[in-house]
């Protein structure tokens, strides 16, 4: 089977060429800032639209028009017509903002280096090489989906084998649409949220881990045995919580309710009482009765604003002083979104993520093929 050739780079920031806080904006402190920002949203009014995902810092869910999950900010990018989206969040958002807005809007990632670590597990080009021994191994049809926590090339390149994108919430369906496409399921870049989704669709015994450049691992023609092939993908703030976590959990709080991303390790997704994407944690603890204790198995900063958001909730970490931030998300730091706003206030667009038209058209079938389902 032949491939598809993709002009792509391995690096790990997608967007090297995005510029640098000017040193005038490196000292702020939260009051003039705050002001400033203000300010230059009021001149530019409704030419702008600040998106900003769950796991971004306070000082930037503050300002946001809209806050929400992966799916839901991608929704809200689509039926904006500001001519200005300014992302809180991570380079692949921006990227599929980018893709599914009208060529005349841009969108602007205030800092280059938000970078998705697991995004740049699955890069295209090492998924071309990848999917050709894959490929030779077998006559059955494979369908790659890929999580929307990867790099547009990415998608495209699904889009072309046929497949298709999907986010946390809607994992089960884009398999159920890949299983009437074709025979095999080839899911990247995360390892556990096709494993949660294999258990979820009673699939479990049908799954293999796939490391193409492990010498020790599963090689490609045993791989194919299965109906649903794992990219060895993850992500580091999830993989992070265990099962023990859940247990002190309950030990210190035996009426607690747990919820995980499912993200999380297969086995304590299982121990939760409930998974489900960030919007879903969201709703869950804002739908709790005054006075539940809820433990939340995610990015720290989720658990934080839900604290503020809903004092009636006892609202816990899952793993207490443990549970992390998520690197990229952390790197839209205010001062950057003070810089972009003023800079579109003097007529100047900072910091603006394109994707080639190439991949853009094919990345939005693969975006497309997932509203659908
Ligand atoms: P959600 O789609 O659930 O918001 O998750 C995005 C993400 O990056 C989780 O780590
Ligand atoms: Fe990527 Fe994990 Fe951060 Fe989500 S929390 S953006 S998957 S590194």
């Amino acid at each position: 089977m032949e491939t598809a050739e993709f002009e792509t780079d391995l690096s790990l920031f997608k967007y090297d060429n995005l510029e640098q806080l000017p040193p005038a904006y490196r000292e702020l402190g939260e009051d003039e800032r705050t002001e400033r920002i203000e300010t230059a949203l009021e001149a530019l009014g409704d030419d702008v639209v600040i998106l900003g995902h769950n796991y971004q810092r306070r000082e930037i869910v503050e300002h946001a028009d809209f806050i929400g999950d992966s799916y839901q900010l991608s929704k809200e990018a689509a039926n904006s017509d500001a001519d200005y989206v300014i992302f809180g969040g991570v380079t692949f958002m921006a990227e599929s903002a980018d893709i599914i807005t009208d060529d005349s809007q841009s969108v602007i990632l205030p800092s280059m280096e938000a970078s998705c670590p697991m995004a740049g597990m699955a890069e295209a080009l090492q998924v071309d090489a990848a999917w050709a021994e894959l490929t030779a191994e077998t006559d059955d049809e494979i369908i790659p989906i890929t999580y929307m926590n990867s790099y547009a090339d990415l998608k495209a390149f699904c889009a072309e084998q046929g497949g298709l994108v999907c986010t946390s919430s809607n994992a089960h369906k884009a398999f159920e649409y890949a299983f009437e496409q074709g025979d095999k399921v080839l899911f990247l870049p995360d390892k556990h949220l096709g494993e949660n989704t294999a258990y979820r669709l009673g699939m479990e015994s049908e799954t293999v881990d796939w490391d193409p450049w492990d010498p020790d691992g599963t090689d490609a023609a045993t791989a194919v045995d299965n109906d649903i092939i794992l990219w060895e993908g993850y992500c580091q703030v999830h993989e992070r919580f265990r099962e023990h976590h859940i247990d002190g959990i309950r030990a210190e709080y035996p009426d607690a309710n747990v919820i995980v991303h499912p993200e999380c390790r297969r086995e304590v997704v299982e121990a939760a009482d409930l998974s489900g994407s960030t919007a879903t944690i969201c709703e869950t603890v804002e739908n709790a009765d005054p006075g539940d204790t809820w433990a939340i198995g995610t990015e720290i900063h989720l658990t934080y604003h839900l604290q503020r958001w809903h004092p009636e909730v006892n609202v816990v970490p899952l793993c207490g002083d443990a549970c992390m931030d998520c690197n990229a998300m952390r790197q839209i730091d205010p001062n950057y979104l003070t810089w972009v706003l003023e800079e579109l206030v003097d007529g100047r667009e900072r910091n603006v993520i394109e994707v080639a038209p190439e991949e853009k058209e094919l990345a939005k079938v693969a975006l497309d093929r997932m509203l659908e389902i």
